[in-house]
């Protein structure tokens, strides 16, 4: 077998681990169970496989628990637990993946999501589903909330007035718009451009993931408090979350205020240019020049 066929054996198995929900697995084996008080400790960690998951010693907390199977849990052996949010090794610890696979796994991504029937009420009312966009390895990541009606329409995210205003955001922070890559925590409009509901953010969180996981973003911003309290498990308010130095899982992360906030509060921009700058210099950047 050619080294070509075996990347191509090996990224299937990969794949059909990942189809049956797996997010990501350690260098030496399964998916991981890992004790409450030992997320500071890895070593701690204990490895299994996801199916002995219904046979975990009750003091042991699933850390992982949307890729997998929900069914597991259903014989009520194990309560599912609510969302953890930096769990899963630091993403540049992760096998490299040829460009072209990751591209390939992108667009198997992008189809997985198209033909997701997990929330009723998101697929009645989408006119179809929203996934990212931008280049693999940028410099930046936004994860917004979720597609509104003009992002509904177009399939593609930040397109409407929000959008425009995290274009010039992103401008002014020395970004073009198409290097950056840009999500949202879910991949489908909610209804009246509700927020994400809990469970909704959970059905579309290994999506969000393995966008991640494919990406590899040097750093990320997180408008808003659904993308905050969906990416990384935190439930204060934007206004306590800015300004503190956030990571997931390894990358670092800017929380700032959502550009729909801003257009409803204008009063607030000024906080939220001053976390873009602080986000830039903390990227090692430098600031535009400002024009005039
Ligand atoms: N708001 C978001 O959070 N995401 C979009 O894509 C558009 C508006």
């Amino acid at each position: 077998m050619s080294n070509i066929d075996l990347i191509e054996q090996m990224d299937l198995h990969l794949r059909a681990w990942q189809d049956s929900g797996v997010e990501w697995l350690p260098r030496a084996g399964g998916a991981m169970i890992i004790p409450e008080n030992a997320r500071a400790q890895p070593a701690a960690a204990v490895p299994l496989f996801a199916k002995a998951m219904v046979q975990a010693p009750p003091q042991l907390t699933v850390v992982s628990p949307y890729p997998f199977d929900p069914s597991l849990f259903a014989a009520g052996q194990i309560p599912l637990p609510a969302v953890r949010g930096d769990v899963g090794p630091p993403l540049l610890e992760l096998p490299v993946l040829e460009d072209y696979q990751r591209e390939r796994a992108m667009k198997d991504l992008a189809y997985k999501v198209s033909q997701c029937k997990k929330c009723p009420d998101l697929v009645r009312g989408r006119t179809q589903t929203v996934f990212g966009i931008g280049p693999l390895s940028p410099k930046l990541c936004i994860v917004g909330e979720a597609p509104g009606f003009n992002e509904d329409k177009q399939g593609e995210p930040f397109v409407g007035p929000a959008g425009e205003l995290l274009t010039r955001m992103l401008l002014a922070s020395g970004f073009k718009r198409d290097e950056v890559y840009i999500c949202n925590i879910l991949r489908c409009r909610p209804p009246e451009n509700r927020p994400p509901l809990p469970e909704e953010a959970a059905n579309c969180r290994s999506f969000l993931v393995q966008t991640l996981e494919l990406v590899r973003p040097s750093h990320i911003c997180l408008m808003g408090a659904s993308a905050t309290k969906y990416l990384l498990g935190r439930d204060e308010f934007i206004g306590q979350l800015r300004g503190q130095e956030l990571w997931w899982r390894g990358i670092p992360v800017t929380a700032t205020y959502h550009p729909s906030y801003l257009l409803r509060s204008p009063a607030k921009k000024h906080e939220a240019w001053a976390d873009l700058q602080a986000m830039v210099i903390r990227m090692g950047q430098l600031l535009p020049e400002k024009n005039g």
